[in-house]
């Protein structure tokens, strides 16, 4: 017998004593993910691709007649994703995706040449050129031969080298290319210590800091700590930003709201957490967090030191961690304002670890970088005892480790050049036009808002958005009904579809409708990136002014 027969001969046997498929059948969704099956004692080692059990012929014939229907369907899919939401990159974006296509294969066709992003701060999408000094540490990081060339000293600055060497000295490896400690490079993380102590003139642990792939991840990481089941809540300003709401949906919590009041510039307000937390708690939820956005998305106030110490003081008596999102701590436009980290805030009323558990999360996204699709984050953790950040680190360690570009930008973000570098002036330069430009857009977009008809806007006193307020009238609540859709939500479709502006719905931020008492009027709120340029601010006002009264018009014939 030759030995194509004899392979053919031994694979027959070896199917006749292979067990049928369903014998088979792994139950590891069923188990929480656990596998608790093995093949039956006895039986053979099972190899090949199934074309063994009589030719590709008798294969055909007896599957391809079975009827196969998908198992994976919504009604098998974990519930918790078809609860989560996520507005910014929600409906109206995808509409707008699509008609930016549209724009590709139809030039002209729409009324407007360009879809303009304004529903989420994506600075460098927006043409906000990245900081020179960053991209040189992490290019030269990247490619570590460049340090070794001569013309590598005209193209880059003396200091940006030092740093690259001294970065690139310090990962194992010299490499980017490999994994890294799961809670980020050494190096990189007592730069990110170095610049918190800085900040704060407080000192930082390099153990404490946790980098991340964006801050997104290291809220997802908190949240699968806190949250075990549906009684697990945490307390959630209105409007939030979204990644808040669908991760507590997502880890399968409850989102227990306090609101935000727009009429005190949008303040943060103590009985408010208290009333709010005493009703959860009645209902039998067992609040662990406080969530606060300082400067906030998308509301823009900056919190005063005071209404800071009330908080980390409420925090510690009722025995909740303090989620700080100090993502825009660099994005403060209001005179006499100033960002103070928690954690330096709790420092300054002599608390410590082991009085107060604050979490603050901090990302390249945002600030002056605006390093959005670099994914670089951080965060501090303070407080939680030893063996529950052992606990976060195992969490950590799952994902192996956040992007290393990503680390090192982090760590240059949080320690820039200083004074005396050669580098220095050019960064400031950079740095300080880029904010400048931010506070005046703010202003110019604030006040333009509060001279339409129907619009009124509170301050953007940071971060980097305007949030302002509809007066919708009550036909337009009809209208949108008509279409089955919330009438934020149509207006700002409306705009989309008028000027291919993309704007975010301020349901989508979980804000709630004011209608005023005795009059016919829907306050509904709708949030803004701030642009880029001037001129694309100008001219985006006035297509919003002219929008609006054309938006009524039809609303009102509607
Ligand atoms: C308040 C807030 N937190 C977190 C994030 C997420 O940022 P990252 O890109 O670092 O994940 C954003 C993004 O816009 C934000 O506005």
């Amino acid at each position: 017998m030759n030995r194509a027969g004899a392979l053919r001969r031994a694979a027959r046997a070896a199917a006749a004593a292979r067990p049928r498929h369903a014998e088979f059948a792994t139950e590891g969704a069923a188990a929480g993910g656990q596998i608790v099956q093995q093949p039956p004692s006895g039986a053979p080692p099972v190899e090949g691709n199934g074309q063994d059990q009589g030719g590709p012929n008798q294969l055909h014939r007896r599957f391809s007649t079975l009827p196969w229907t998908n198992p994976v369907t919504l009604q098998s899919i974990n519930p918790k994703i078809l609860k989560t939401e996520y507005a910014v990159r929600g409906e109206i974006v995808t509409r707008a995706q699509n008609l930016q296509q549209e724009l590709i294969v139809k030039p002209g066709s729409l009324p407007f040449e360009e879809i303009v992003y304004c529903n989420i701060g994506n600075p460098q999408a927006l043409s906000q050129p990245p900081i020179t000094f960053f991209r040189e540490v992490v290019a030269l990081c990247d490619h570590p031969n460049l340090l070794d060339k001569s013309e590598t000293h005209a193209l880059f600055s003396s200091d940006a080298i030092l740093r690259a060497f001294r970065i690139i000295d310090n990962i194992p490896g010299r490499t980017t290319g490999a994994y890294s400690h799961s809670q980020g490079i050494k190096v990189c993380r007592d730069d990110i210590a170095a610049g918190i102590a800085a900040r704060d003139g407080y000192p930082a642990n390099p153990e404490d800091i946790f980098i991340t792939d964006g801050a997104s991840p290291g809220v997802h990481m908190m949240m699968q700590l806190l949250i075990s089941s549906e009684k697990d809540g945490i307390l959630c300003p209105i409007p939030q930003y979204p990644l808040y709401s669908a991760s507590i949906a997502l880890h399968g919590g409850t989102l227990v709201p306090y609101y935000l009041n727009e009429s005190s510039g949008w303040g943060l307000e103590l009985n408010e957490l208290k009333q709010q937390l005493q009703a959860a708690r009645s209902g039998g939820t067992n609040v662990r967090a406080l969530v606060v956005i300082n400067p906030g998305n998308p509301t823009g106030q900056v919190l005063s030191e005071e209404n800071q110490r009330e908080i980390v003081q409420f925090c510690k008596e009722e025995g909740l961690v303090l989620l700080a999102d100090e993502v825009y701590q660099e994005n403060i436009y209001a005179e006499g304002k100033k960002f103070n980290s928690f954690k330096k805030v709790a420092r300054s009323m002599g608390l410590e670890d082991k009085d107060v558990n604050i979490v603050s999360f901090q990302s390249v996204s945002k600030g002056y970088y605006g390093e959005c699709g670099r994914r670089g984050g951080y965060m501090e953790v303070t407080g939680l005892p030893k063996d529950v950040k052992d606990q976060l680190y195992k969490v950590a360690s799952v994902n192996l480790c956040s992007n290393v570009s990503g680390q090192i930008l982090m760590s240059l973000v949080m320690n820039p050049p200083k004074p005396g570098d050669e580098s220095y002036e050019q960064f400031a330069e950079e740095r300080d036009s880029i904010l400048s430009s931010l506070a005046r857009r703010a202003k110019v977009l604030t006040e333009a808002m509060n001279k339409l008809e129907g619009v009124s806007c509170n301050a953007a006193e940071g971060a980097m958005y305007v949030f302002p307020r509809l007066d919708l009238p009550e036909r337009a609540l009809k209208a949108a009904g008509a279409v089955g859709m919330l009438a934020d939500v149509f207006y700002a479709r409306r705009l989309l579809d008028a000027t291919g502006i993309v704007m975010v719905p301020g349901s989508g931020f979980g804000q709630v409708w004011h209608t005023i008492l005795g009059s016919s009027y829907l306050k509904a709120n709708v949030a803004i990136f701030l642009l880029r340029s001037h001129r694309r601010s100008l001219i985006f006002v006035v297509a919003l002014a002219s929008l609006l009264h054309s938006c009524r018009v039809r609303l009102t014939y509607a």
